[in-house]
């Protein structure tokens, strides 16, 4: 099988390269990325020289490469994971989230339609569901749940959603959809919580917490989220959505916390900073539909996970210390500092 996997040098894509590229060594997996400020090749460096690995620099809202692409690689299956990801980026500046997520999204639907790709499936969001109150625990996201969305990110993802069904539905694309809550773990980029904790906490620098710290993600390792896109991809009914999450709700200062514990570092580090436009106040997903329809359990749970993630991050410094060296630190400055 060729698959091809979009927004590979990413943080999910990146993990997701690898797991493929190791447990099926007969599959062939082209992982097409544009390396944005968010792509990193330093993340695929363990299956760069692997037979079955290749990778290709591009656009995927870039029309004539994408059809030259398929015509020429005729892949079996679509793995989109490009986008640009990062709320707070898409509050400045929302004109790329349309032309990425949207435009990218329907120019790959159109070559898969073209090119009679075997399965296309689209990686979303549960931000597409927008939020739920705090004060309502027995509520989740299912897949009934209507698209409700709240910052720009979430509705270019929510748009192309929309766009991934219509194709199922009006040429018979042979699609699916996972919506996953909040990931953490290894390569994650430090503009996103948890690493940013890490990183800053390690240079005992203060932790920037949004408003009163009280909102709720619902965090899943991002193993977790490769393994049920795998079965997704091979499994998964065509047509459907599969919300992905592991029942672990933290709110942002619970999670600011254990990690400063586990850290050996001061809670005089947080530091409360003004509000993000429009912000989610609890994300919680029911993943009972992927359980009982594809047998998918994680193997993580919070608390598990956050030692094997600090650990990594302990392990490779080389990997994040390069990234908040350069342009991000501008960015860092003007988000927090400046304003
Ligand atoms: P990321 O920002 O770490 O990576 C995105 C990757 O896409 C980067 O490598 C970037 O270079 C690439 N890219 C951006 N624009 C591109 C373009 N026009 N053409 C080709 N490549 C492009 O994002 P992530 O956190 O790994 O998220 C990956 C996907 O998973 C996204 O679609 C996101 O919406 C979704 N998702 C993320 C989370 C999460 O918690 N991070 C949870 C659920 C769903
Ligand atoms: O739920 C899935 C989504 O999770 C993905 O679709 C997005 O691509 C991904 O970026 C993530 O979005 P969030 O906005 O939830 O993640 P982020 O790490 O940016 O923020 C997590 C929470 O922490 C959120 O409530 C905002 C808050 N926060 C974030 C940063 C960066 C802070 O309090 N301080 C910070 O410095």
């Amino acid at each position: 099988m060729k698959i091809l996997v979009t927004g590979g040098a990413g943080f999910i894509g990146g993990n997701f390269v690898q797991y493929m590229v190791n447990k099926y060594p007969e599959d062939q997996i082209i992982n097409l990325d544009a390396l944005t400020y968010a792509g990193n090749l330093e993340t695929l460096k363990s299956v760069e020289d692997k037979p079955n690995y290749k990778f290709v620099k591009g656009d995927i809202a870039d029309r004539e490469f994408i059809m030259d692409l398929f015509e020429k690689e005729r892949p079996d299956v679509v793995v989109n994971f490009a986008a640009e990801s990062h709320v707070d980026r898409s509050i400045e500046d929302p004109e790329i989230f349309v032309k990425t997520n949207v435009l990218g999204t329907t120019t790959l639907l159109d070559a898969s339609v073209k090119y009679g790709v075997k399965r296309y499936h689209q990686v979303s969001t549960d931000e597409v569901y927008g939020d739920l109150p705090l004060d309502r625990p027995d509520l989740f996201f299912t897949e009934k749940t209507p698209l409700h969305t709240s910052s720009p990110y979430s509705s270019a993802k929510a748009a192309a959603d929309l766009f991934v069904q219509a194709y199922h539905r009006t040429y018979g694309l042979p699609t699916t959809i996972s919506r996953c809550s909040n990931n953490y773990g290894p390569y994650h980029f430090p503009e996103k919580l948890i690493p940013l904790i890490i990183s800053r906490a390690l240079n005992d620098e203060t932790i920037p917490v949004y408003g009163t710290g009280e909102n709720v993600r619902d965090w899943l390792h991002v193993h977790d989220h490769c393994t049920a896109i795998d079965l997704i991809i091979r499994n998964g009914k065509v047509g459907e959505v599969y919300n992905v999450g592991g029942h672990n709700e933290r709110t942002n200062l619970e999670v600011v916390k254990t990690v400063l514990k586990a850290l050996d570092k001061p809670e005089s580090l947080i530091t409360y900073v003004t509000d993000r436009k429009g912000h989610d106040m609890r994300y919680a997903i029911d993943p009972t539909k992927l359980e009982r329809e594809l047998g998918w359990e994680p193997e993580y749970t919070f608390d598990t996970g956050i030692p094997q993630t600090i650990q990594w991050y302990l392990d490779n410094k080389e990997w994040w210390e390069n990234i908040i060296s350069g342009e991000y630190q501008n960015y860092f400055k003007e988000m927090y500092v400046d304003k």
